[in-house]
């Protein structure tokens, strides 16, 4: 009740044209003012100039607080840089009130002792002084001169700049501060290349579905970074990471299906030039092209030919299936930066991928850093990035964790009941007319592990009984394509069958097959790195392995006579990419992974990227 009759005589305050602000939670009390500048700092008075910002004129000025010696709001309209307001506390907040509602396009700031330390903060607008709407997020540059942030004009009378603490404490300290009119002009200019520090690791696109995306990248230092998007060229949309930190991935929500977007990254002072990707089609799109390849992640140099090729726009598809040993030797935060994140920048900017892990990733703490690298979508009742499905336009895609089937998971991370439950109901509720599935250790394989008989023992039955058209895996090092398979045995002439495919070809040492080729084997090579271009196109998929020189190696063709009715955008895995929120960082400590440290070699030879033995019962070699 008492608020309630606060907010009704705040009302009436503004009514009255008097600036009534209801702070959501009282700021902290100062215990002291906050450190005078040096004395070189405050004698460097000016008067403000700004750019890129028509300046409105401020009526009245109103803040969350004050030090208690003089630097009240006002100072941030008196032109001189040398006065300012300091508000004490995270989330102290200065409003500027233009008297009258009018077109407003961002905020011009110059920050005190803003050479020296970086501040968080937030520009929101309000018509009524009370209810504020966010239009902005960032950190200061490091500089006294005022600062322009712009964002999509709008209609509002107030603007707030709320400080969340700066880099050195928790004041929020402002000389002056502008709001800029709408001059119509067009929006933010579009970067072409990367300026500012570097970013540590490049944006990478994650969990993207047919309205939603996400942008991933990692800071060299703490911040709230931000990432300008929008269809087409456009980038006059911003969305800002959710918390501090150095791990990043920052949601872009409101998309629509099959469409290009543009975006840039702004973090902590770094600018990437402009990016574009496309979202996931929906159901009445007949066509999608992606690739697939497994045992890539060697930063060596059959993974940098492959990817040479792959990364061209012309190669890339619409995204990429990795089906595991993505990251040589243990799946460590270091082998995934220089083994997986580094050579495949150029095309995972651009490229969605959609990973399976496999039995490198889990020598460290059972797939740990995996996770924590990737933002996938936990669509399953355990809610694990471990396994997960999607869809994206004809296609159903379903990723499995066999690691956790073959025992190489501990029952508290992963169980074959719980996956197996959850990929009957998952394949018994998509209406998509071609279904692939894809996971590391192979089904059906006269490679050097043989087959997993175990996977296919548990999930074959599950294959069959719901229509899957093709399994994707790799962890033997080669190609193999198998004959339409059903059971323990090729299909008979004509029945239905699966065609199961290896390609753990994508950039770790090859290896020679143990033994002859089997009667159920369609194709194998080990003689070529390469990785796997499929089209589906209505009633046809068309799968080719393409070798770094660009070359056809083997080609696989299905076909299927589609339902008339096109299927509608329904069910979890359809419409949503429930991706859980990543790692989450001390926003005073540095993660431990950015400690100094040499470069990981490349893993080139068959002994790095050799396999620890695995349950012997499990596996069959049947070559013949
Ligand atoms: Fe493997």
């Amino acid at each position: 009740m008492h608020k309630r009759i606060l907010s009704s005589s705040c009302l009436v305050g503004a009514l009255l044209a008097t600036a009534c602000e209801v702070p959501s939670t009282p700021p902290p009390s100062p215990t002291v003012a906050e450190t005078p500048a040096p004395k070189e700092v405050l004698d460097t008075a000016a008067g403000l100039t700004v750019t890129n910002c028509r300046m409105l004129t401020t009526a009245r000025t109103s803040a969350s607080g004050d030090d208690g010696a003089g630097s009240v709001a006002a100072n941030t309209q008196d032109d001189n840089l040398a006065t300012r307001w300091s508000g004490p506390g995270k989330g102290a907040w200065l409003t500027m009130d233009l008297g009258t509602s009018q077109s407003l396009a961002g905020a011009a700031i110059a920050w005190h002792q803003g050479n020296t330390r970086q501040n968080h903060f937030v520009l929101s607008t309000s018509e009524d002084g009370t209810t504020f709407t966010q239009a902005y997020a960032a950190d200061s540059a490091l500089t006294t001169e005022a600062q322009t942030y712009r964002f999509t004009a709008r209609k509002a009378r107030y603007l707030r700049v709320t400080v969340n603490g700066n880099t050195v404490n928790d004041w929020a300290s402002i000389a002056e501060s502008r709001i800029c009119g709408d001059d119509a002009t067009p929006s933010p200019t579009v970067p072409t290349t990367d300026s500012g520090a570097a970013l540590p690791r490049l944006p990478y696109l994650q969990s993207v579905g047919p309205t939603s995306a996400l942008v991933a990248f990692r800071t060299g230092v703490s911040c709230t970074p931000f990432v300008r998007f929008g269809e087409g060229a456009d980038i006059s949309r911003t969305a800002t990471a959710t918390v501090a930190g150095w791990r990043h991935a920052v949601k872009l929500d409101g998309l629509l299906p099959g469409k290009t977007y543009s975006y840039v990254v702004e973090a902590c002072g770094s600018v990437t030039g402009v990016r574009q990707f496309q979202t996931a089609t929906g159901p009445e799109t007949t066509r999608v092209r992606f690739t697939a390849m497994g045992d890539f992640g060697t930063g060596g140099t059959a993974q940098s030919q492959v990817l040479k090729l792959l990364a061209q726009p012309s190669r890339a598809g619409e995204f990429l299936l990795a089906l595991g040993d993505n990251a040589y030797e243990s799946g460590t935060e270091a082998d995934f930066q220089d083994h997986m994140f580094k050579p495949m920048a150029a095309l995972l900017r651009a490229t969605p991928i959609f990973p399976a892990p496999g039995n490198h990733e889990y020598v460290t703490n059972q797939g740990q850093p995996y996770l924590d690298n990737f933002y996938l979508p936990a669509n399953n009742t355990e809610k694990s990035e471990r396994y997960y499905s999607f869809d994206w336009g004809p296609v159903h895609f379903v990723s499995l964790d066999s690691n956790c089937v073959i025992g190489l998971a501990t029952s508290d991370r992963c169980t074959l009941a719980a996956q197996k439950s959850w990929l009957s109901q998952d394949l018994a509720a998509t209406k998509r007319p071609w279904k692939v599935v894809f996971f590391h250790h192979p089904t059906w394989s006269s490679g050097e592990h043989g087959s997993q008989l175990k996977m296919r023992r548990e999930f074959a039955p599950l294959f069959e009984q719901y229509g899957v058209d093709l399994v994707l895996t790799g962890h033997d090092h080669n190609y193999e394509r198998s004959k339409p398979m059903k059971g323990d045995a090729v299909a008979a002439s004509g029945t239905r069958g699966i065609v199961y495919m290896v390609v753990g070809s994508g950039g770790a040492s090859l290896r020679p097959f143990p033994g002859s080729q089997p009667s159920w084997t369609a194709f194998r090579d080990n003689t070529t790195a390469g990785y796997l271009d499929v089209t589906v196109d209505g009633g046809t998929l068309a799968a080719k392995l393409i070798t770094p020189s660009g070359a056809v190696r083997d080609s696989l063709t299905l076909t299927k006579t589609l339902p008339a009715a096109v299927p509608q955008m329904t069910g979890v895995s359809a419409m949503s990419m429930e991706t859980p929120p990543g790692p989450v960082d001390d926003p005073t400590r540095q993660p431990a992974y950015m400690r100094p440290r040499a470069p990981v070699p490349p893993a080139d030879t068959l002994e790095s990227v050799a396999d620890a033995p695995e349950p012997s019962d499990t596996i069959v070699r049947d070559q013949k």
